[in-house]
């Protein structure tokens, strides 16, 4: 389905906000960021936001209002277009110490913090406005039609910069993101904590890579329902598998990767316990097949509650 205007301004906010996050994260670091994470950065921030996106709201949404009545001076449009100046005077600075820090100049390291922590805050407070306060305003000015037509002027100014010019930026911020993710699995959780996360789940979790091999087993130590040894990581599935169920499991897995199914579960009894085992495929964002998360879990008390309990019960 096709964005709106809205959709494809706040998308482009939203993309630029998570920029700023990792960017953040990376010029804090002591050692400071690398060159080719500065030069995206820099590529980024310099011929994305400020030379498309903001273009894009001056030449198509802006006029529009001041078309429909909205005064350039004083109101919400004057301070849009004050922002915008202020991002660019800033953006320009950034340019500069940008470009001398990847070309070797490591002590403009401290301008570098300074200015983009002065430029990021003006751009999420920005977006916030215009997000919540201006599109929104936007909205019950301009009629359907006139809206509809915004699109397409976006389209138009995106293409008098080059051709696939959204996707291009959009895959330089994607790598910036992911450059510092490598590093901080998700939103401030360490390597270690995520992993004791993971231990404390009630339910054993193993992982295969699209490739089918062997990535991650969680429970390493305690008892688990199926015990793993570390040497199974990096070996193909199929070699860990008794050959009658081979076949079941390539079922599973080409299912997965074609997408035709979306969970294989299971449940054996072990014992007096009833073991629960489930398969889901992973995918990331854009639906790509990452692999396929194993869930095997005891539900033998799950199964046997009943009533309710709302009252804490005391520690042993
Ligand atoms: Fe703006
Ligand atoms: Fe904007």
């Amino acid at each position: 389905m096709s964005l709106t205007w809205r959709e494809l301004l706040m998308t482009d906010h939203e993309t630029t906000e998570r920029v700023f996050s990792a960017a953040e994260k990376a010029l804090g670091a002591a050692e400071g960021p690398s060159p080719g994470l500065v030069a995206n950065l820099r590529e980024y921030l310099v011929g994305y936001v400020d030379r498309c996106h903001n273009q894009k709201e001056e030449r198509t949404v802006f006029p529009l209002l001041q078309r429909a009545g909205m005064p350039v001076e004083g109101g919400p449009l004057a301070v849009m277009l004050a922002e915008h100046g202020r991002a660019k005077a800033l953006v320009e600075r950034l340019d500069v110490a940008a470009a001398a820090y990847v070309a070797g100049d490591r002590a403009r390291l401290d301008e570098l913090r300074e200015v983009l922590g002065e430029y990021a805050a003006l751009c999420k407070d920005h977006f916030w406005k215009e997000n919540d306060i201006l599109y929104p305003l936007a909205a019950r000015m301009l009629d359907e039609e006139t809206q509809a037509g915004i699109v397409g002027a976006i389209e138009a100014v995106e293409a008098g910069i080059g051709p696939d010019t959204r996707r291009r930026y959009y895959r330089i911020a994607d790598e910036i993101v992911r450059a510092v993710e490598l590093e901080d699995l998700s939103y401030g959780l360490d390597r270690e904590v995520l992993a004791a996360v993971l231990n404390s789940l009630p339910v054993e979790l193993s992982f295969i890579d699209q490739e089918d091999r062997v990535r991650y087993f969680s429970h390493e130590r305690g008892e688990k329902i199926f015990p793993r040894s570390r040497g199974a990581i990096g070996t193909n599935v199929r070699n860990c598998h008794p050959q009658k169920s081979v076949h079941l499991v390539e079922r599973i897995l080409s299912d997965f990767k074609a997408g035709r199914r979306e969970v294989a579960e299971f449940w054996i009894d072990m014992g007096p316990r009833k073991i629960h085992i489930r398969y889901w495929p992973v995918r990331d964002d854009a639906g790509r097949y990452l692999g396929c998360l194993e869930t095997v879990q005891d539900v033998s008390g799950i199964q046997r509650l009943t009533g309710q309990r709302r009252l804490l019960e005391e520690a042993a």
